[in-house]
């Protein structure tokens, strides 16, 4: 023998099947949604096609179709009907999500509701917090209280996994303490503090409709040449008492999901971001790439050491799943 038959293994798709070391399963899949506090709207973002921004009384057969597909946890972001510099609509008790949420879980208390604790839905400058007048930039200790109000808020509504996504330093601790304060101990939180000042992004402000006035998030989102600040981010995190974490964008990123799953115990949770989506979308649509590139995606995102995916594409995927793709 001089040399090692590495074909033996791949020689039949049952061969193949019993020596899979990943794979995708609709449990790990995570679907967003866009609601907006319009009536009466279910309108296609020209740049996510497939994607639709959803008003809540058209949000139950939406709803319905994920559950019938066998997804387990959405994600829902707001676009409210007013903004102001507060951002007061993102802590309203009766507010957009919060109310997308008391739905949801009217309708099938089981599936799971993720939302996402941020302000820059809400507040009229596009910023992920409060401006401090003199800076011109986000005031961090002063957007503390707020996302607690916001997140505290959240729970009422029945939310099962706080998101906070603002990247404010802190956030975890003072929302876990706000959570436990007001009787939300059970409560997990899924923290977003491994996410990169990515133009990944630019889809979803289109879909959220929360782009910056002015600036741009760079003083608080992270650079994206940057390696051991992930490992930062994640130590604080963990400290603060985060229970899952995100990494965001993903498949630019697959190098810091790896790092992260080789440095902690926590759920890893990659963000298949707005712009992965749509430059697959664009891609499978045009007849450029066949179809099964996005489950070739996801498998590259588990690989990576993922264990949850929030995908735009969670409802094709369910499709192929059930396909036996
Ligand atoms: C807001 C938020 C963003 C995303 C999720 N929550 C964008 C941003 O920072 O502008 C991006 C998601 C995507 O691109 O799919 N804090
Ligand atoms: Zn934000």
């Amino acid at each position: 023998m001089k040399f090692d038959r590495h074909r033996r293994l791949r020689s039949s798709q049952f061969m193949r099947d019993i020596v899979r070391e990943n794979s995708l399963s609709k449990n790990d899949l995570i679907y967003p949604i866009f609601v907006v506090e319009e009536p009466d709207i279910k309108k296609e973002v020209p740049s996510m096609k497939g994607v639709f921004q959803i008003s809540l009384n058209r949000l139950e057969e939406e709803i319905h179709e994920v559950v019938k597909l066998g997804i387990k946890s959405v994600i829902f972001f707001g676009v409210p009907n007013e903004k102001d510099a507060l951002g007061t609509g993102a802590y309203d008790e009766n507010g957009i999500v919060q109310e997308a949420c008391k739905l949801s879980k009217k309708l099938y208390p089981e599936l799971l509701v993720i939302l996402d604790t941020c302000m820059c839905e809400y507040t009229d400058h596009g910023h992920c917090g409060v401006i401090n007048e003199e800076t011109q930039d986000v005031d961090n200790d002063k957007s503390l209280p707020l996302l607690v109000k916001t997140a505290v808020s959240q729970a009422k509504a029945g939310a099962d996994i706080i998101a906070p996504s603002n990247m404010m330093d802190g956030f975890v601790a003072e929302i876990r303490k706000g959570l436990d304060e007001n009787g939300f101990e059970h409560i997990p939180i899924m923290s977003y503090g491994i996410k990169y000042a990515s133009k990944f992004y630019g889809p979803f402000r289109d879909a959220a409709e929360s782009t910056p006035s002015f600036g741009d998030r760079r003083t608080y989102q992270m650079d994206p040449a940057n390696r051991r600040d992930a490992l930062r981010e994640l130590e604080s995190d963990e400290r603060e008492g985060a229970d899952m974490m995100i990494v965001k964008p993903a498949l630019s990123y697959l190098d810091i999901i790896r790092d992260v799953r080789n440095s902690s115990n926590l759920p890893i949770v990659a963000y298949n971001v707005s712009g992965e989506y749509s430059m697959t979308r664009n891609a499978v649509d045009q007849g450029l790439l066949d179809e099964e590139v996005i489950m070739e995606q996801m498998l590259s995102m588990k690989r990576a050491g993922a264990d949850l995916i929030i995908t735009y594409f969670a409802k094709d995927l369910c499709k192929m799943i059930d396909k036996g793709e």
